[in-house]
C-alpha cells in the first residue's frame, strides 16, 4: 500500500478503455479522432466523471512524452482570470514555432466556465487566430456560462454522472491493487458508503478512500467517523434529528444542526433528502418539499445565507409532518 501519491493521479485512466461509464463521449471521440484537422473540443459535464483523464489521453495520444512539456499547455480559470496572462502565456504558446512538422499543440483549459465574459471574449480571439495545429480542449461543468462563439468552434462531448456500481467497482479495484484489509462484515457498508459520499463524483470517491486508509478509520471500522470527515452527519446524529422532526421540534432540530462540526449545508440537504421517506409526510407533500430542497440548493450555489436557508427548510419540512 502506497499513501505518498494521491490515488487520483495514480489510478488515472491511462486509455480510453480504462474510462467507464462514458460510452456515448468515448465512441463519439474514438471516430472525431480521425477526422482530419479536427475540431477544438468542449468536455462538459459533473466533477469527478473524466474530463480530465480523457482530454490527458488525447494529448498524450498525438503527442510524444519528450514533447509533452512543450506541446501541452494545462490551463486553470485561475490561472486566466489576469487577462494578461492569457494575453501572453497563451499566445506565446499558440504562436510559438513548432519543434517538428505536422506535430499538434494542445491547450487544456480546465474550469474554462469560471472564466470571467471579457477573457472568453480574449480567449476567443486566440482560439480564432490560433494555427490548425494547436488544439483547444475546454473542460466545464456548465456549459451554458461558456459564450456562444466558442461553442461554436468546438465539438461538444457530454460527461454523465458514473452509475454507482461503477463506482463501487473502480473503488473495489483500487482497494485490490492497494492490498487494503477491509474486514467482509463491513465491507458491503463501507462501499456504499463511499459511494453515498462521492455523490457519483469518483475522484471524492478515491480520494475518501485514501483518507480513510491513511486516517486509519478503516481498521477500527470507524464508519460514522468517515462521514463526520466528509462533512456528514454521522448516524447517531442523524437519528437525533429525526426523532426531533418527529416531535415537531424546531429548536431542538436546530440546535442538533448547530452541533455539526465542518458543516456543508450542500451534504447535510442531500442526507435529508434521504431521510425524508423516514419521515410521516403524504407522497404529494414529498414532491413538494424535493422542489423546495431543489429551490434551497440553488439559492446555496448563488450565494444565499447558508444558516437561513437550512432553517427555512427544517420549518418547511416540519409544517408538513403529520402530528
Ligand atoms: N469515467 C471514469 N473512468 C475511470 N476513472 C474515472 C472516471 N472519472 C473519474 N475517474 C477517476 O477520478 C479521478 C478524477 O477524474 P477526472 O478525469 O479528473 O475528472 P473530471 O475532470 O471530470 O473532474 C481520476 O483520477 C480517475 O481515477
Ligand atoms: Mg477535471
Amino acid at each position: 500500500m502506497s499513501l505518498d501519491i494521491p490515488w487520483v493521479e495514480k489510478y488515472r485512466p491511462k486509455s480510453f478503455d480504462e474510462i467507464v461509464s462514458q460510452s456515448i463521449a468515448i465512441n463519439r471521440l474514438r471516430e472525431f479522432l480521425k477526422t482530419p484537422n479536427m475540431p477544438h473540443m468542449i468536455f462538459t459535464g459533473p466533477a469527478g466523471t473524466g474530463k480530465t483523464s480523457t482530454a490527458l489521453i488525447i494529448a498524450k495520444n498525438f503527442l510524444e512524452t519528450k514533447d509533452l512539456d512543450t506541446n501541452l499547455l494545462e490551463l486553470n480559470a485561475s490561472d486566466t482570470v489576469r487577462i494578461d496572462f492569457v494575453r501572453n502565456v497563451l499566445k506565446n504558446f499558440v504562436n510559438q514555432n513548432l519543434i517538428k512538422n505536422g506535430s499538434l499543440k494542445f491547450v487544456i483549459l480546465d474550469e474554462s466556465d469560471n472564466i470571467p465574459g471579457q477573457v472568453q471574449q480574449a480567449l476567443r480571439r486566440i482560439i480564432e487566430k490560433a494555427s490548425y495545429n494547436v488544439k483547444f480542449i475546454l473542460l466545464c461543468n456548465y456549459i451554458n456560462r461558456i459564450i456562444d462563439p466558442i461553442i461554436s468552434r468546438c465539438a461538444v462531448f457530454r460527461f454523465v454522472n458514473l452509475a454507482k456500481e461503477n463506482i463501487v467497482e473502480r473503488l473495489k479495484f483500487i482497494a485490490e491493487k492497494e492490498k487494503l484489509k477491509i474486514a467482509p462484515e463491513i465491507s458491503e457498508e463501507f462501499f456504499n458508503l463511499l459511494f453515498f459520499i462521492s455523490g457519483g463524483d469518483l475522484r471524492k470517491g478515491i480520494n475518501t478512500l485514501q483518507m480513510s486508509v491513511s486516517l486509519e478509520l478503516l481498521e477500527n471500522l470507524d464508519l460514522d467517523e468517515i462521514l463526520k470527515i466528509s462533512g456528514f452527519l454521522d448516524k447517531k446524529t442523524l437519528n437525533d434529528l429525526i426523532q426531533a422532526l418527529k416531535k415537531k421540534d424546531f429548536i431542538e432540530a436546530r440546535e442538533i444542526v448547530d452541533t455539526i462540526e465542518s458543516f456543508d449545508s450542500r451534504n447535510f440537504i442531500r442526507q435529508l433528502l434521504e431521510v425524508l421517506p423516514q419521515l410521516k409526510i403524504e407522497p404529494e407533500k414529498i414532491i413538494e418539499i424535493r422542489s423546495y430542497i431543489g429551490e434551497i440548493d440553488y439559492r446555496i450555489s448563488q450565494g444565499a445565507d447558508e444558516n437561513i436557508q437550512v432553517s427555512a427548510l427544517l420549518a418547511n419540512i416540519l409544517e408538513n409532518i403529520k402530528s
